[in-house]
């Protein structure tokens, strides 16, 4: 009797099973959507590359539709250091911008040098009706310098590699995109017509109907001159101190990674007519750091580096940095910068009762690509419980690190990402529990110290060590 109800049940619960399975698969199937109309800004004026997507996507199926595909080549992946997708909503004047969550996804039958994320839609969209979405994303070395080796005489040249259309899993039915170079010096760059140049910016489109994952390979040739300054290493150590400061130590190794240096480098020649010399080169670089930095110093491994210039107001820093000698293509140079600021600007205490650091996670070098960053941040000896809250994924351990006078050692929170860009300047927190009376515990030692050390000058004095007895 009961077996043959929970028969019964299955045999209805199976099918509906089935059927929302089936409902899902078709909600996902890219097939469903179009995008009527896509336009791709790419800025290729620093040695950052910066994109901007805006897409009228339609659900041109019957079934609503819960999420967007986007795809990259794998080309772009590994150097992917960002992507921010909002969706828009309102026109003109009263648009706002909405926040979605993308995620990395796979699909059977797509081009195996594809990859898809999903864009996860705020309100489901119903058959026939459209939504706009903007998309930003940041990639890093993607611009390769042609020729590879320079001399100090000439400017640098560099090749960027895409698609002239937008490679999409949606059929695209109208397209442009623009392309800004730094100078109206464009060299080449490969024709699909229609396309045009206008002093810097190059216009690849419109193009109309193109099918899932078109691709048409592009290579432009153009001068860029901006300091291709990236930071291979990026060290960052912050230490709080209960008794009013924090001690931030930077770690940098430094490189130019545009067109390499040829030849000899003639100082005579680069001071004497700086505007025809190392023009592709860099001498100085300026740091962004918080206001009311205090005890600021450069270094490296000969010692301190005298030529640095602080200029700084209510609101912020500027630390103007000069190397040692000017860094031509494929040159590296390591140094330390280190200051101090005060606790209360980035020391809170949270509703809780919990103690937290609020500080910026990226690197202070103004337009700057890091590929391997790494936080630390030192914590009070007597600190339990502590955990960071970052604005984006990153790699996060703990270590135990021992100063003098440290008795259980003190925990360490270490941070690492890959490929980071200053649009990662944004600040993270770690939260801790603290018990004041551990702020007591290093003075305490110090009095016992003292305490036992003229106790033993006392017993000293009254001990008579002599060792021949008269
Ligand atoms: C380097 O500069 C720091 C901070 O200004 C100073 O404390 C230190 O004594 C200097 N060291 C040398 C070797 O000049
Ligand atoms: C951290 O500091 C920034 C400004 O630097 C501020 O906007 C933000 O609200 C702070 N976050 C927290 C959790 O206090």
């Amino acid at each position: 009797m009961v077996g043959a109800m929970v028969k019964e049940a299955a045999g209805r619960i199976v099918p509906l099973i089935f059927l929302l399975l089936a409902l899902r698969l078709a909600a996902s199937s890219p097939a469903d959507l179009v995008i009527l109309k896509a336009e791709r800004r790419i800025d290729l004026t620093s040695p950052i590359v910066r994109a901007s997507v805006s897409l009228k996507v339609q659900n041109s199926g019957a079934l609503p539709s819960s999420d967007v595909l986007i795809a990259f080549p794998s080309t772009q992946i590994k150097r992917l250091s960002l992507l921010n997708v909002v969706a828009v909503e309102g026109k003109r004047k009263k648009k706002s911008f909405k926040p979605l969550t993308v995620n990395p996804t796979k699909l059977s039958d797509i081009p195996e040098d594809v990859h898809l994320f999903s864009i996860s839609l705020p309100n489901s969209l119903n058959s026939g009706e459209t939504i706009s979405l903007e998309l930003l994303f940041i990639l890093t070395h993607s611009l390769e310098p042609f020729p590879v080796e320079i001399s100090q005489s000439e400017s640098q040249f560099v090749h960027y590699d895409d698609s002239a259309v937008l490679l999409s899993p949606y059929l695209v039915k109208e397209q442009v995109t623009h392309i800004k170079t730094p100078n109206n010096k464009i060299e080449s760059y490969t024709r699909i017509n229609p396309v045009n140049v206008v002093g810097s910016e190059l216009k690849y489109g419109t193009y109309s109907d193109r099918l899932p994952f078109s691709s048409d390979l592009i290579r432009v040739h153009f001068e860029n001159n901006h300091p291709f300054a990236v930071v291979e290493e990026f060290t960052r150590e912050v230490e709080i101190s209960h008794w009013g400061s924090i001690q931030v130590t930077e770690h940098y190794s430094l490189a130019h990674a545009g067109a390499r240096h040829m030849g000899v480098f003639s100082r005579l020649d680069y001071q004497s007519k700086p505007s025809f010399n190392g023009i592709s080169s860099f001498r100085h670089l300026l740091a962004r750091l918080p206001p009311r930095v205090h005890s600021v110093y450069y270094r490296d491994e000969i010692g301190n580096i005298s030529s640095s210039h602080l200029r700084g107001d209510r609101l912020k820093s500027e630390l103007e940095i000069e190397p040692r000698y000017p860094l031509f293509g494929g040159w590296k140079a390591t140094f330390i910068i280190g200051y101090g600021l005060p606790l209360q600007d980035f020391l809170f205490e949270s509703t809780d009762g919990k103690r937290y650091l609020n500080f910026s996670l990226g690197c202070p070098l103004v337009e700057t690509t890091v590929d391997k960053l790494t936080v630390k941040v030192v914590l009070p000896e007597g600190s339990t419980d502590p955990y960071a809250v970052t604005p984006f994924a990153v790699a996060q351990r703990q270590e135990k690190s021992y100063s003098y006078l440290d008795v259980v050692g003190r925990t360490v929170i270490v941070l690492e990402k890959h490929n980071v860009v200053p649009e990662h300047n944004v600040p993270f927190q770690v939260y801790y529990k603290f018990n004041s009376v551990f702020m007591l515990a290093e003075p305490f030692m110090l009095a016992v110290a003292f305490f036992l050390f003229f106790v033993a000058c006392i017993a000293y004095q009254h001990i008579d060590l002599s060792i021949s007895k008269s």
